[in-house]
């Protein structure tokens, strides 16, 4: 089978012909069609990622055919039930273990899913990692409720976006921060209220001004200096939850703001087979289609993660294999 395997760490991908995979205990192969690309994979790629062992195909998201059904995969393994955090057993697929940037995937058959009937193969294969963190930082973590005021900070990433989906289609005003003007328009061309450039110095002080207050729910995966502007915004008792940390270290976040306002900060992770199956329903329900950057050939992987490196993206990058 045709394959994208990092040999080693910091090197472009290489695109490489390998033995196909054997079923072995609850592992099952899954043809890939097609396969979604994380800043994870990116992470790995450049050496900044625990636990990284080559030679490994990386790739997390898949669309694929198994018994001749269509399906996709839940990318988080070993994590059953919704619980505060995952059993120490918890992996994703793509590290330690082989991943979907090839034509065929070994995944434990539990997780496995039907396609969301709406959803092209790209689309279905740029849902599952991106679905699943934005449902369960929105809804198992922060509590989402309807009609709350929400901010969702760098809404060019595919997680960002995924959130943008959620909070809109469960009934919230939504306000979003980016590098890009263009990417902000286009939020608001999907729902978003308006946003501000993270780029400015006093980007809440706009924000707050254009929005007219401040946000119950915040959710960033940026972490680092502007971090603590996050709890200005905050609205007394709000839900700032954050599942990444492009950005580094957060520093110069003044504690009283935190206490005085009772804020909840709210790590979260991926999320359990129960959160995938909950945001699979959330996405049928609500026939929400994932928003696609741009699609490379499985051949062209190493372009497809420039792009990734170039923060030019708005939404998924997607590697078609088919
Ligand atoms: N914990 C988990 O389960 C989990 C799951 C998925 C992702 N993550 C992490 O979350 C992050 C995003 O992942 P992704 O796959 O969605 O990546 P992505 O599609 O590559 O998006 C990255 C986004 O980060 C935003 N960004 C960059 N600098 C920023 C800043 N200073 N302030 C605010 N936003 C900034 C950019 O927004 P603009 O383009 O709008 O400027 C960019 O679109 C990564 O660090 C990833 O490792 C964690």
């Amino acid at each position: 089978m045709k394959a994208l395997q990092l040999q080693e760490i910091g090197k472009p991908l290489e695109y490489v012909d390998l033995s196909p995979p054997s079923e072995t205990g609850i592992y099952v192969s899954v043809q890939v069609l097609a396969a979604g690309l994380n800043h994870r994979d990116l992470w790995i790629q450049q050496g900044q990622y625990a636990g990284i062992q080559t030679p490994i195909i990386l790739g997390s998201d898949a669309m694929g055919i198994y018994k001749d059904k269509k399906v996709i995969l839940n990318p988080s393994m070993n994590w059953t039930n919704q619980s505060l955090s995952p059993p120490k057993t918890f992996k994703i697929l793509g590290l330690p273990n082989n991943g979907t940037f090839a034509e065929s995937v070994l995944v434990p058959a539990r997780n496995i899913f039907p396609k969301p009937g709406h959803l092209s193969t790209v689309e279905a294969a740029a849902l599952p990692l991106a679905g699943l963190t934005a449902y369960r930082v929105l809804f198992s973590r922060c509590k989402l409720g309807k009609n709350s005021r929400v901010l969702i900070t760098g809404i060019g990433g595919g997680v960002a976006l995924m959130a943008l989906q959620f909070a809109l289609s469960y009934g919230n005003e939504v306000w979003v921060t980016s590098g890009s003007p263009q990417k902000i328009k286009k939020a608001v061309g999907l729902g978003a209220q308006g946003g501000v450039l993270y780029t400015d110095d006093d980007w809440d002080k706009q924000l707050l001004a254009k929005a007219g207050g401040g946000f119950d729910v915040i959710v960033d995966s940026a972490a680092g200096k502007g971090f603590k502007k996050l709890i200005k915004v905050a609205n007394p008792g709000a839900r700032v939850g954050l599942y990444g940390g492009t950005t580094g270290k957060i520093d110069g976040v003044i504690p009283q703001a935190v206490f005085w306002k009772q804020l909840t900060i709210c790590g979260s992770t991926m999320g359990s087979t129960v959160e995938f199956r909950k945001m699979l329903s959330f996405v049928n329900k609500h026939q929400i289609v994932p928003v696609i950057d741009k699609v490379f050939t499985l051949k062209e992987g190493n372009k497809a993660f420039q792009r990734m490196k170039s923060g030019k993206q708005f939404g998924k990058i997607v590697l078609k294999i088919e």
